[in-house]
């Protein structure tokens, strides 16, 4: 009902344009059309298919007047005052000769008395009218009425179903409608049907997916990927300090309310070896919380295509402001940030939006990034306040590589109880996780190209055979163990 009363106070106050933003174009016109009624003047839409056509009167469209300039043209002349929702005509905003129309209606808005009203998904407000208008917002709907938006599909969906009963426990419609803030109405209400109409019930399981079409109706610029299928913890040997660390703050990071005094966790930085499990942790972070992982897409952020790379980014991090509570991943962070001479300073002003929103952000984001090379990372980013913790994901020692034999053995489906470990970790010192794996794949191809079945002596000959990375990076990787201590914690 505020919605209305806004929209009416806008009319009355004798502005003559009105640009509203909006997904929701069938609900702003219907708003319109409810308005019609209190303030009792035509209502007309144009859209480039239809023309001008009135809406009180449910005449027909008389399909002249599709030409953005003839629509005007004709409104100016239009006698008797009248509101025009025009549709989808932003793209004609940019031609002098429209705005200039525009700018006429305006002027003579003490006799002529119209109102114009742009509807579109996203409008720019030309700066020669600018002066004249007013951008309205309309409502998304609040925390506290989508429970009642979900109970309204769940009844619409038994209506349509006579007979059948819907499976939503009170839990689940709490969770369902935190992942549905920040979508407008018409979209809540049908992800909320969809999630009904596929297994009459309403799940954890729907959960996800909701979150996904969420993600893909807020998704603009596409410099955020989702990510499904997020792994969990138990996938990532070693790092037992780090999944302390992590579990000590689920809770706080979760919490919709926090007592004074505690912050929000607000994330962490992962430096080390290359192949150490830097990108694995950063997935697994998102698993064992069970929140939604996007990755910042730092390769087409500089895409010179993709546009203007600040505004793409602050809409990238809104948006994941809008998918709280998740995880923002940016791998490989020095690659982004750290830029050239010769980007126009580009990559440098996006270094400072993600720094201040990084400050200023108090939504439940959680950042992981995570750097191989310190000497191209930007010391801000590691200044304390920013993220709560550095981390150094140094080689693996013996645990944590016994931890990753298992991992990658039961990942393919063979058993660590038929192998001896003990001299596999022993043999493997050196080696990073990944070169665990890769070990465990080749020794598999071999057993397989000799008909035969993987054994120990597969996976000890292929061990022998590596040369791991801190055997030919040695100084490389005792530059990075000198510059972490003192500065960084240790996973393990
Ligand atoms: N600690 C670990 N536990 C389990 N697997 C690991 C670990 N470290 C590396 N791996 C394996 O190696 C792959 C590559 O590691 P990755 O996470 O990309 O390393 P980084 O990002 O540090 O370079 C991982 O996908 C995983 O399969
Ligand atoms: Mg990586």
């Amino acid at each position: 009902m505020h919605e209305l009363d806004d929209l009416q106070i806008l009319l009355r106050s004798r502005t003559p344009l009105i640009f509203i933003e909006t997904r929701e174009e069938a609900r702003a016109v219907q708003l319109f059309r409810r308005l019609q009624r209190h303030i009792g003047k035509p209502l007309f839409s144009w859209t480039v298919t239809d023309g001008l056509a009135r809406l009180d009167l449910d005449l027909p469209p008389q399909k002249h007047n599709r030409k953005a300039a003839d629509a005007l043209t004709q409104i100016a002349g239009t006698g008797q005052p009248s509101v025009f929702l025009l549709l989808d005509f932003h793209p004609y905003l940019d031609d002098p000769v429209n705005q200039r129309l525009i700018k006429q209606i305006c002027l003579e808005y003490p006799t002529l008395g119209h109102t114009l009203v742009f509807i579109s998904h996203q409008i720019s407000i030309p700066a020669s009218l600018r002066h004249h208008a007013v951008s309205y917002q309309l409502k998304l709907p609040g925390r506290s009425q989508l429970p009642a938006l979900i109970r309204a599909e769940i009844g619409r969906w038994k209506l349509q179903n006579p007979g059948q009963d819907v499976a939503a426990h009170p839990e689940i419609i709490e969770q369902i409608s935190h992942n549905l803030q920040g979508l407008s109405f018409t979209e809540a209400r049908k992800l909320v049907f969809e999630a009904i109409a596929d297994d009459d019930a309403l799940t954890a399981d729907d959960l996800e997916r909701i979150n996904r079409r969420k993600f893909e109706l807020l998704d603009q610029n596409q410099l955020i990927k989702f990510h499904a299928k997020a792994l969990d913890l138990s996938d990532v040997g070693g790092m037992q300090r780090l999944r302390k660390w992590l579990d000590t703050r689920k809770k706080a990071f979760l919490s919709p309310a926090l007592p004074a005094g505690l912050n929000r966790p607000k994330g962490l930085m992962l430096i080390g070896v290359q192949g150490g499990g830097k990108s694995l942790a950063a997935k697994a972070v998102a698993g064992s919380w069970h929140v939604p992982l996007l990755r910042l897409d730092t390769g087409s952020l500089y895409n010179k295509y993709i546009g203007e790379t600040e505004k793409n980014i602050r809409s990238a991090l809104a948006l994941t402001e809008s998918m709280a509570p998740c995880v923002l991943w940016i791998d490989e962070v020095e690659k982004a940030m750290a830029g050239d001479s010769e980007d126009n300073g580009t990559s440098k002003r996006v270094l400072a939006t993600v720094l201040t929103w990084m400050a200023e952000n108090s939504a439940s984001v959680f950042i992981v990034m995570t750097a191989n090379d310190i000497s191209s990372l930007p010391p801000e980013l590691l200044r304390k306040g920013r993220i709560d913790e550095i981390f150094f994901v140094d080689l693996p020692d013996s645990e944590a590589r016994e931890e990753i034999f298992r991992i990658h053995l039961k990942r393919r489906q063979l058993d660590p109880l038929d192998f001896n470990l003990g001299p596999l970790v022993e043999s493997s010192e050196g080696f990073s996780g990944s070169e665990i794996e890769q070990a465990i794949i080749s020794a598999l191809y071999q057993a397989f190209s000799d008909n035969s079945q993987l054994s120990q002596k597969y996976l000890e000959d292929e061990i022998s055979r590596t040369r791991p990375l801190s055997v030919i990076m040695d100084d490389k990787i005792s530059a990075l163990r000198l510059w972490a201590k003192g500065r960084t914690v240790k996973v393990n």
